[in-house]
């Protein structure tokens, strides 16, 4: 039986982990694997081809996906979804392994309501944004190369007496730079999911200065866009000269973690363990309360994911 993997929409560190696990797994359980390259455009432009062990070795501790991925425009259109299914069939493929966000999810419900092929999704992205699910893959390692550039921030702005803004990416979720801030010991968090407090800040902040605090770090979530105005605020208000980092891609990349590995292999052994159970499924894998769950897809997609509230009542100056 043919099982193809595919990396869809931004990609994350822990992918080639999984990527790895997956062909491994499926030649194990005597099956045969594909790989679907550069995501949804690659599955319309039919780019696609049996894998091989040799493919996969010398990939576990590298950061991005081998196979390529894409943010597909054409998919949103029938006559691309279409002809994607069609290359499929020519290699007898019915069975896909999903690693993507939200967006990934929605265009294989789309594509699956259309087509007769069965899929499971694997929860990938730095964004931790995903209904479901309390770990996406490649956080780990996210929050661990944004924690590196906050320490190094650190050491310059406490030798220049001056405040940092850390823009961290996550879209509309906070995820990202609350766990930063925690982990970091930030001063201030600005995230979309709470109000940010000036005036309590303030007050707190200037009493901080005034006992000789000699910087501060702002970790600002980029879905708030907020940047601009944290700055000019610690500036105006705070009184501290301040500078703007905008961590950006760095955040994508990098060796993924013990955790992004371990994360990967046990989401595609229970990925591929339900497609060669089902003969046809569309769930996404989560994971909950320390235990792995599958869920069935138009679930996920409707639900909406949000930051736990034991992290946020660990945040300053929020409301
Ligand atoms: O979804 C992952 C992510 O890195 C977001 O955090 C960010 O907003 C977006 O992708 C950036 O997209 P692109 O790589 O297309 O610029």
């Amino acid at each position: 039986m043919a099982i193809a993997i595919i990396c869809s929409g931004g990609d994350a560190p822990g992918m080639n982990p999984a990527i790895k696990k997956f062909v491994d797994y499926v030649y194990k359980c005597e099956q045969t694997p594909y790989f679907i390259y550069d995501g949804l455009e690659g599955m319309i432009d039919g780019n696609i081809k049996k894998a091989d062990h040799k493919d996969v070795a010398g990939i576990i501790h590298i950061g991005g996906a081998i196979i390529g991925s894409s943010r597909s425009k054409r998919f949103y259109e029938y006559k691309y979804r279409k002809q994607a299914f069609e290359n499929l069939q020519k290699h007898d493929i019915n069975k896909i392994i999903v690693l993507g966000g939200d967006g990934s999810y929605n265009a294989f419900g789309v594509f699956a309501k259309e087509f007769p092929i069965s899929f499971i999704g694997i929860p990938t992205t730095i964004d931790n944004d995903i209904y479901g699910t309390e770990y996406c893959l490649g956080v780990d390692t996210a929050l661990n190369v944004i924690r590196s550039a906050v320490d190094s921030i650190r050491d310059t702005a406490s030798t220049f007496k001056r405040a940092f803004v850390v823009e961290t990416m996550g879209r509309e979720c906070g995820y990202l730079a609350a766990v930063t801030a925690i982990s970091s010991g930030a001063e201030v968090c600005v995230i979309p999911e709470m109000n940010f407090n000036k005036k309590v800040a303030k007050h707190y902040l200037k009493k901080d200065i005034a006992e000789g605090r000699r910087y501060i770090l702002a970790i600002v979530a980029e879905g708030t866009k907020a940047t601009t105005d944290i700055k000019e605020w610690l500036e105006n208000e705070i009184g501290m000269e301040t500078r703007i980092s905008v961590l950006g891609h760095i955040q994508r990349g990098g060796n993924p973690t013990v955790h992004d590995r371990m994360m990967a292999f046990e989401f595609v052994v229970r990925g591929v363990a339900l497609l060669l159970k089902e003969e046809m499924i569309h769930q996404a894998i989560g994971y909950q309360n320390g235990d792995f769950v599958s869920m069935e897809i138009s679930v996920v997609n409707s639900g909406k994911y949000s930051v736990p509230d034991n992290i946020l009542k660990d945040l300053h100056y929020l409301d």
